[in-house]
């Protein structure tokens, strides 16, 4: 039985330990005390779930869901609302998770949480009917493997996207191949792009590659995954496609479980 049903933390409590645990980057009201009322972006990330949940099945049943990246725990603990019945949630920050444990055990929400990186998702051994990748690619050195180890070990069935995008928003159709005299369509601003930044952006030394809309998707379909709607400008639902070839390269070929 969880903390809250047994009557285990009353709000002054509640308000210590999610002291205890912050910063919170997710706003989440738990016994009646808000976790992040102060963030910078609002009510965060609740204000963007609106703005995309009709998207996603209302009814979860009997379904598995991995949420990587899950920080603390607001978009598990969504999923499980939903009725899921299988919710992973890794991140590989142990803050982070502290924070989503405690965040589903005041809610009553019976989660696994992991600390795994996204490189190494293989070793949950497990594909998920949805795997939910929000805000995570920026972060990260080495994006499309990212997007190619999902494709390849954890997703079974749908992909919930989300980056932030710089750059040109429009989209536009270009040939599958060029000669190389062609070099004009490398300065149109909607050829797919992803800028990489060297030091830090918004004083965020962990933001390393922002792509265009035209990079976002083109990644998407890369690695196999087809985009079938775009509810938010940053939000995409995508459906696993035929897995690319030359996908993933670490871990080496054969060596994953
Ligand atoms: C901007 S937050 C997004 C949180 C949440 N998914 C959302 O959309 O609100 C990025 C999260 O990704 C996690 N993260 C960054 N690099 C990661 C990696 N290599 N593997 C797993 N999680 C990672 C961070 O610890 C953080 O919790």
């Amino acid at each position: 039985m969880n903390a809250a049903a047994t009557g285990l933390l009353d709000a002054d409590r509640t308000s210590e330990r999610i002291k205890a645990l912050g910063p919170w980057f997710h706003n989440m009201n738990l016994n009646g005390v808000w976790t992040a009322p102060d963030h910078p972006l609002g009510d965060y990330p609740a204000m963007k779930w609106r703005r995309f949940a009709d998207a996603i099945p209302a009814d979860l049943s009997g379904k598995s869901v991995l949420d990587i990246g899950c920080n603390g725990g607001f978009y598990s603990i969504e999923m499980k609302r939903r009725g899921a019945a299988h919710v992973v949630g890794i991140d590989h920050d142990p803050d982070y998770l502290a924070q989503a444990r405690f965040a589903a055990d005041v809610l009553g929400f019976e989660i696994e949480f992991h600390q795994l990186s996204v490189y190494d998702v293989a070793q949950l051994g497990e594909r998920f009917d949805v795997v939910i990748f929000m805000g995570v690619l920026y972060h990260l050195r080495h994006p499309l493997l990212a997007l190619d180890l999902i494709r390849a070990h954890a997703a079974a069935d749908m992909l919930v996207f989300q980056s932030m995008q710089r750059g040109s928003s429009d989209v536009a159709e270009f040939a599958d191949d060029y000669p190389f005299t062609e070099t004009g369509i490398f300065d149109r601003p909607e050829y797919p792009k992803l800028h990489f930044i060297e030091k830090r952006y918004a004083h965020d030394p962990t933001n390393w590659f922002v792509p265009n809309r035209g990079a976002a998707e083109a990644m998407l379909r890369s690695a196999g995954f087809a985009i079938e709607a775009h509810p938010e400008e940053e939000v995409y639902i995508c459906r696993c496609g035929p897995q690319p070839e030359d996908g993933a390269v670490y871990p080496p070929r054969g060596t994953a479980r």
